[in-house]
């Protein structure tokens, strides 16, 4: 069978299953528009847009509803929707770790996931851990080792480390250094961050050695 005649199959099987399912769902509008087809035949594969699509994002423990197309990412919804900025863009394809964020409390690529894959998440950013008066104890190390230059990439290394050492109490430099891997630093502010967010794990796990 040809190509075009296993697409002209299809296109008539897709086509009979629409009208079917039409219906047996009783819809009884004689009128279609081409945009309706496409939503009723989307929302049978489960898809959705290309135009923007209503959804509900937790951000650090807010609710917010937003209508966004579904190409956009985490990322552009944050900083363009939102205006929610702490997260940085950077090289905008998983490879700096600038963009870090939690998601259920694991640091993902928010450069990297769709606002729409997001829903139902908690999305946790470095808006939310602490403020200048009383800094979390993550960003407190990274003061204390003089750890950052520029600052671009601290939100993101923050956001990882912050992840890190809940997850790896009494981490070594070294256990830092590899579990930090994702998030790249091009003043060079390594030495000071391994140093800073190795401290925080030592704190998470009681210990001060
Ligand atoms: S901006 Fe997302 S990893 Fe670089
Ligand atoms: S402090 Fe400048 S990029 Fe890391």
């Amino acid at each position: 069978m040809s190509k075009e005649q296993n697409q002209s199959d299809f296109s008539e099987m897709s086509r009979r299953g629409f009208l079917k399912g039409i219906s047996v769902s009783g819809v009884t509008t004689g009128l279609l528009s081409e945009s309706s087809v496409h939503d009723a035949q989307a929302a049978q594969k489960g898809l959705k847009g290309p135009e923007a699509v209503p959804i509900t994002l937790s951000i650090n423990g807010d609710t917010h509803r937003v209508k966004v197309e579904p190409r956009v990412t985490l990322l552009d919804l944050l900083r363009n929707h939102l205006d929610i900025t702490g997260a940085k863009k950077v090289c905008d394809r998983a490879t700096c770790g600038a963009c870090t964020v939690l998601l259920d409390g694991d640091p993902v690529y928010a450069c990297s996931i769709l606002a729409v894959e997001a829903e139902g998440r908690a999305i946790t950013t470095v808006e939310s851990l602490g403020s200048p008066e009383a800094l979390s104890e993550v960003q407190a190390s990274f003061v204390e080792r003089d750890a950052q230059q520029c600052g671009f990439c601290t939100p993101g290394f923050v956001m990882a480390a912050t992840a890190f050492s809940r997850q790896h109490p009494n981490a070594t430099v070294d256990e830092v250094r590899e579990g930090l891997g994702g998030n790249l630093c091009r003043c060079g502010t390594y030495a000071g961050m391994m140093l800073a967010v190795s401290d925080a794990s030592q704190k998470k796990g009681g210990s001060h050695g």
